[in-house]
């Protein structure tokens, strides 16, 4: 039993048990601060911790991956393939815990939720805190990929929107084109929406917490705009997204798969979402600034008529 009077410990000591990361304690003393003195929350420092843990955990996991997974076809690179996906590393070894039964699907979410907070929450700009690295142009480049789905006004929601910046700048961006949109987000992170709701208070009723898996939305919205389906299990990405196209987009309306990064010769998320019975209803792509090898890719899908 844990018999610590310290808080910071104490919280240290539950994070290690509930999350299922004992490495947290080990990372602690790297992290190496006084919270009190760095004038630093214990939240802020647990945050830190975690990150210190799961950084030194994935660089050890991509140099043994180096060695044994087969590169990218004709890229010889792991890093490209960091640059598919920065989470996506951490996906794979949580998708093969839960695949083994090692932790369940609810310690899987909570993993990677946990995991995705703290690197936004260290961010020091707002589009870090939305999962973005580089400049402001280079943020629009992906970004404004969106625009071409919007072929009306109305409502939009951003599923894991985090800091809510995307919505913020798609508000910006419609404007001048005269579209306008009443704006909404959902997150599984409740770090993420309090910070959502911090930076934008005129829309804090607009903000949900949730898993966007299981949440019942409380109306349907002209757009539902998720990123990835891998915000869930494998398993459950065709279950994520009919629950999103039929339940959650009203009619005319449209579910916006994108923007994501993806190899320019392989279909990639479209293959597998038309294996399902969806062929997109549009697309957008661009060429990836860095690599020739990848494009970034968005796809809308009209909701069926009722
Ligand atoms: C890369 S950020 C995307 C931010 C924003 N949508 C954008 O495109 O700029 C991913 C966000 O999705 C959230 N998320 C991940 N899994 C989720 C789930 N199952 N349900 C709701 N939100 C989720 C994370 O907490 C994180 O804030």
């Amino acid at each position: 039993m844990n018999t610590t009077t310290d808080p910071t410990q104490a919280l240290l000591d539950l994070y290690c048990q509930e999350l299922k990361l004992p490495g947290l304690r080990k990372a602690a003393p790297a992290v190496a601060r006084e919270p009190a003195e760095a004038n630093q929350s214990h939240a802020a420092f647990l945050v830190a911790c975690l990150a210190q843990e799961l950084t030194s955990r994935r660089e050890h996991r991509l140099s043994v991956q180096r060695m044994i997974d087969n590169p990218l076809r004709n890229m010889s690179d792991h890093t490209l393939k960091a640059a598919i996906d920065g989470a996506y590393s951490f996906q794979e070894d949580q998708q093969r815990l839960l695949d083994r039964g090692s932790i369940t699907e609810d310690e899987w979410f909570i993993n990677l939720h946990t995991y995705l907070s703290s690197y936004y929450l260290a961010a020091t700009n707002p589009r870090g805190q939305s999962g973005h690295g580089g400049d402001e142009v280079r943020y629009r480049y992906t970004q404004e990929m969106v625009l071409p789905a919007l072929h009306k006004s109305g409502a939009f929601i951003d599923i894991g929107c985090a800091n809510g910046y995307l919505l913020e700048k798609l508000v910006e961006w419609t404007s001048p084109r005269g579209i306008s949109l009443e704006v909404y987000g959902l997150d599984i992170s409740p770090e993420m929406i309090k910070l959502a709701r911090h930076r934008l208070p005129l829309w804090t009723d607009r903000f949900y917490v949730g898993n966007a898996l299981f949440w019942r939305p409380p109306r349907r919205y002209d757009f539902v705009c998720v990123r990835e389906l891998n915000y869930v299990p494998r398993q459950r990405r065709r279950q994520l997204f009919e629950h999103l196209l039929l339940e959650c987009v009203s009619t005319g309306g449209r579910l916006i798969l994108g923007p994501r990064t993806e190899e320019r010769s392989i279909p990639g998320i479209e293959d597998e979402v038309r294996a399902w019975g969806y062929p997109p209803t549009g697309l957008a792509e661009k060429p990836h600034q860095e690599h020739a090898q990848l494009v970034r890719r968005l796809f809308w899908f009209s909701a069926p008529q009722a």
